[in-house]
């Protein structure tokens, strides 16, 4: 079927094509979770040095819940969005007191972390833990509302939740971290923002909106 045809060849060209990031090293749930808060608001580029110095200075998560507030919030310096930094020490320490140290496998334990909405929450959950569970971030979203053409508003909690009921029919059941980054990494570097590159999409065929033509008109978002 064609489900199973752009999973394929989505997975097939994020094997070849996807960068090598520091949170890409390895699994560790606490490492891909850190990745995850500072990518919120804050760009692939920008976010590489500091989350290598993050982790030079707390390299595990018991670490970080050791540590002190203030050179949390001194190692956050530059990245911005401080309550970021003030909620995911307070998770962390909730995490080290009530779970051992482990960060639940539990989809309402981990979203019940200060901090931890359902993006982040399906984040960690796919790719730390190979789980088949929506991460919807707007590289997401936007992917989606090209690929079915859909005009619903992006910026709705509404078609957030339409959008995490799409991603639950074709994600991976095999590699659903992988599949829910290359949903991503397909929406930094190829389905962009202003100019899509078509052209060098591994699933062109299979785009509603290029069939179109309206590619570079989704996705709607209408000012709040
Ligand atoms: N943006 C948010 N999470 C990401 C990830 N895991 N890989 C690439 N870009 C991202």
């Amino acid at each position: 079927g064609w489900v199973e045809a752009v999973r394929r060849k989505l997975l097939n060209w994020y094997d070849e094509n996807k960068r090598e990031l520091p949170w890409r090293q390895n699994k560790d749930p606490y490492r891909i979770w850190v990745s995850e808060i500072m990518l919120q608001q804050t760009r692939v580029d920008t976010v590489i040095p500091y989350y290598e110095r993050f982790m030079e200075s707390f390299p595990t998560l018991n670490r970080l819940a050791e540590a002190e507030e203030e050179s949390v919030i001194k190692a956050w310096e530059g990245l911005g969005y401080y309550s970021r930094a003030r909620n995911l020490h307070t998770a962390v320490k909730e995490v080290a007191a009530t779970y051992g140290g482990e960060i639940p496998r539990d989809p309402e334990e981990i979203s019940s972390l200060k901090g931890v909405g359902n993006y982040t929450a399906g984040a960690i959950l796919s790719i730390a833990y190979d789980q088949p569970v929506p991460a919807v971030d707007g590289n997401v979203m936007r992917v989606f509302s090209r690929w079915f053409a859909l005009q619903d508003d992006v910026a709705k909690l509404s078609t957030r939740r339409k959008m995490e009921t799409i991603a639950r029919h074709v994600i991976s059941e095999e590699r659903p971290g992988d599949f829910n980054q290359a949903l991503m990494e397909l929406g930094a570097l190829v389905c962009s923002p202003l100019s899509p590159s078509c052209d060098i999409c591994p699933v062109q065929e299979h785009c509603q909106a290029r069939k179109e033509g309206v590619q570079a008109e989704l996705p709607v978002k209408k000012k709040a």
